[in-house]
């Protein structure tokens, strides 16, 4: 079996294809636990995880705080708005106080890209990137590889559409570094406004023209959010302007392949890149996505404390 010899786990970019097959098969096996009545083992007893998040989750941070408890660790979330970095605290400052306290783990979420390799250098606990500015997202990239799985047994061979605003998405980033090493065929379409300049050199991916090029024939659809908070001015005329133009809806849907799956890492604006009919439809798996992010988050504690059972 192969080893796990990260201490910190900050961007798939970083991972290599067989560290990404064993956080994947140990998800799969978390996932028994879950399904319990009783849904704790004693794994991490013992170890403290700090959930650091300096941007608003749903998904994320709950996430990796049920993880943590079904693995029996003891949990702190910090919000920064009521912590002492309204107070002008430096993020080294604020890390080396929590590190003083004595964490195996801080999960964090930050607005800089890069922010947790800085932190990884101040720190001697593991550090986990629960989402970084725009630059990755690995626990959701993770998830996302096992929903894809769980359909079609495999990844190596598909073809991934990701549709939306790319520049500033760090689930694309970590899905296009993730995908690709697994042997997956990214296709990326987005307005121009939102296609980083030399976008293929984001990975092995190939840059479309058009949506309706991208999700041609594609096992899987990935719809993105517009990050309008990082966005700074506004990269589209209107919403319905860009819904018409990239949204996925009952029409469109059909140039995938039949059965493909739907996919969106949340939240969703229902409306403007999914249609409700679409989000709430058979061939959506956004639901599965979240419940796979549970047990690939458990996966993730797990390994970097070393992957040892009590
Ligand atoms: N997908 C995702 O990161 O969702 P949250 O922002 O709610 O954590």
């Amino acid at each position: 079996m192969p080893e796990f010899k990260h201490k910190d786990i900050i961007a798939l970019r970083d991972l290599s294809k067989e560290e990404i097959e064993l956080l994947i098969s140990t998800a799969e096996n978390m996932r028994e636990v879950n399904s319990r009545d009783i849904k704790k083992v004693p794994t991490l007893r013992g170890k403290t995880i700090i959930n650091l998040f300096y941007e608003a989750s749903t998904r994320t941070r709950t996430s990796f705080e049920i993880a943590g408890k079904r693995l029996s660790a003891d949990t702190v979330n910090i919000t920064p708005s009521s912590s002492s970095a309204t107070k002008g605290e430096t993020l080294a400052d604020t890390a080396l106080n929590l590190l003083a306290m004595k964490p195996d783990i801080i999960v964090m979420r930050h607005a800089v890209s890069g922010s947790h390799y800085f932190l990884s250098k101040k720190v001697s606990c593991s550090i986990i990137n629960a989402g970084d500015g725009a630059h990755e997202h690995p626990s959701q990239g993770l998830l996302d590889m096992l929903t894809m799985k769980d359909k079609f047994g495999r990844l190596d061979g598909l073809k991934v559409a990701i549709v939306g605003d790319i520049t500033h998405s760090r689930v694309a980033r970590s899905d296009i570094q993730g995908l690709t090493k697994m042997g997956s065929s990214v296709y990326l379409a987005g307005p121009p406004t939102m296609m980083p300049p030399g976008a293929e050199r984001l990975g092995n991916v190939t840059v479309c023209a058009s949506m309706k090029e991208a999700i041609q024939d594609a096992d899987v659809v990935m719809m993105l959010r517009i990050q309008q908070e990082r966005q700074g001015k506004t990269l589209m005329p209107n919403t319905r302007e860009y819904s018409r133009y990239f949204g996925l809806n009952p029409q469109n849907i059909k140039l995938a392949k039949p059965g493909a799956l739907i996919m969106h890492p949340g939240p969703i604006n229902r409306g403007v890149e999914m249609s409700s009919y679409v989000v709430d439809g058979d061939q959506s798996h956004i639901l599965k996505q979240v419940e796979n992010g549970v047990a690939v988050r458990m996966a993730m504690l797990y390994h970097v404390c070393g992957g040892e059972m009590e």
